[in-house]
């Protein structure tokens, strides 16, 4: 594979998605922060556009929807709650470049919303993606097997109309799966009928970047052990995702924990899932441990795209975000210089932020994970900025792995 950096216009048949071209991106930058490929989806039998809104379920919408604005630097776009008639919950609409994050959190006690709150915490209740044609998506799930949560139904307001329909994946988690075209007219509102543009009155200090961070690079699934293969079929199978690199046993197990984990991809590679699975080993691993809290398989970390992640961790770390720490011998250890050779700045800097870095045969990516975002330790970010290398920071894993275990092993879960 060559460096996507120089790919030119012509190279390519993909079209930008409507998040994209709000935030201004373009497919050379898309190129280069996520790894999208060009793909026939003429052949695809559920094609699938893109990432359409991360929804999170938690425990204080109102107040996270503030900590996403003031500590990730998001923008609040939409919401909907009992001032226009939803009673049940309150839900806000977040932005950064092209992704989307929806946050709900239960007003009315009988709410659903706080049955699967008390059991999960805090988590990803749906990965919804964006599909030109949802009956066409939902008629291959059927045929392959999944469970059709929502049948395709046509839902409108006075900005539009949009199509959607449901499938079960893991767990509890389900994957909306969102037509924002119908019949020839394109869906105008801030996110789904039924909420409406908001506008936030918090106000960003000076200086402070447009945005830390441009897209969603990939979504990590923990399942229980012995399932990720079934998983795997199931994106195969189902969705038509595509196998992506693979790693197992040795290469991310440290003494105590290990973990299995295999990538499938959407055509054009906008969505890609690794998948974990725990394995054997002395101790209870990272994936136990989250299996345990999230009470069942879940979204574990979601990598969101930089194209500088300096910037973009200086910014956070001001705002109190903490990160998993990497000793400084990972930095120091001749091995690790060599395999790395030169990235786009001095090793120092990296060190300085604790920042990993890994590098394969398309060239490097940098990358750094938070600890845990919310009371139980399960759902945690990863920021990501690629250069070339379309992986998953392989090399990293070990040095990683140790580190969550040191923070594993302060909880006494280890
Ligand atoms: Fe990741």
């Amino acid at each position: 594979m060559t460096d996507t950096t120089t790919a030119t216009p012509q190279d390519t048949h993909i079209d930008l998605t409507e998040q994209e071209r709000e935030a201004d991106l373009n497919i050379h930058e898309l190129k280069r922060l996520v790894g999208l490929v060009d793909y026939d989806e003429s052949k695809d039998p559920f094609p699938v556009t893109g990432w359409d809104a991360i929804v999170f379920v938690v425990g204080n919408a109102t107040q996270a929807a503030q900590y996403y604005q003031n500590v990730w630097g998001m923008e609040l776009v939409g919401y909907s709650g009992p001032e226009n008639g939803n009673r049940d919950h309150k839900a806000f609409v977040l932005k950064s470049g092209s992704i989307r994050f929806v946050l709900k959190g239960a007003v009315s006690p009988d709410s659903p919303l706080i049955a699967h709150h008390a059991l999960h915490g805090d988590g990803v209740v749906d990965i919804s993606l964006e599909v030109p044609d949802v009956d066409k998506c939902i008629a291959q799930a059927k045929a392959a097997g999944a469970r059709v949560v929502l049948e395709p139904e046509t839902v409108s307001d006075e900005y539009g109309s949009v199509r959607i329909g449901a499938i079960a994946t893991y767990g509890e988690t389900r994957h909306t799966l969102v037509q924002r075209t119908v019949d020839g007219q394109t869906y105008a509102g801030p996110y789904l009928p039924g909420y409406d543009a908001k506008v936030s009155t918090f106000v960003k200090r000076d200086g402070a970047p447009k945005r830390l961070f441009q897209a969603l690079d990939h979504i990590v699934g923990n399942v229980e052990l012995g399932k990720m293969d079934e998983w795997v079929s199931f994106y195969n199978r189902v969705m038509g995702f595509v196998n992506m690199a693979e790693f197992i046993g040795d290469d991310i197990a440290t003494d105590y924990s290990a973990l299995m984990s295999k990538v499938v991809a959407n055509g054009n590679h906008r969505v890609k899932f690794p998948l974990n699975e725990p394995a054997i080993a002395k101790k209870k691993s990272q994936i136990d441990e989250y299996l345990e809290f999230y009470k069942g398989p879940g979204a574990q970390h979601l990598a969101l795209a930089t194209n500088d992640i300096l910037r973009t961790v200086d910014e956070l770390r001001k705002e109190g975000v903490e990160f998993l720490d990497t000793p400084d011998a990972y930095y120091d250890d001749p091995e690790m210089r060599a395999r790395i050779g030169e990235v786009r700045v001095p090793i120092e800097e990296l060190k300085a932020r604790k920042i990993l870095v890994d590098r394969d045969e398309d060239g490097y990516l940098l990358q750094i994970f938070t600890k845990p975002l919310g009371d139980r330790p399960t759902v945690f970010f990863e920021i990501i900025e690629r250069h070339g290398s379309l992986g998953f920071g392989k090399g990293n894993f070990k040095a990683l792995f140790e580190s969550i275990e040191r923070e594993q092993d302060k909880r006494g879960n280890l």
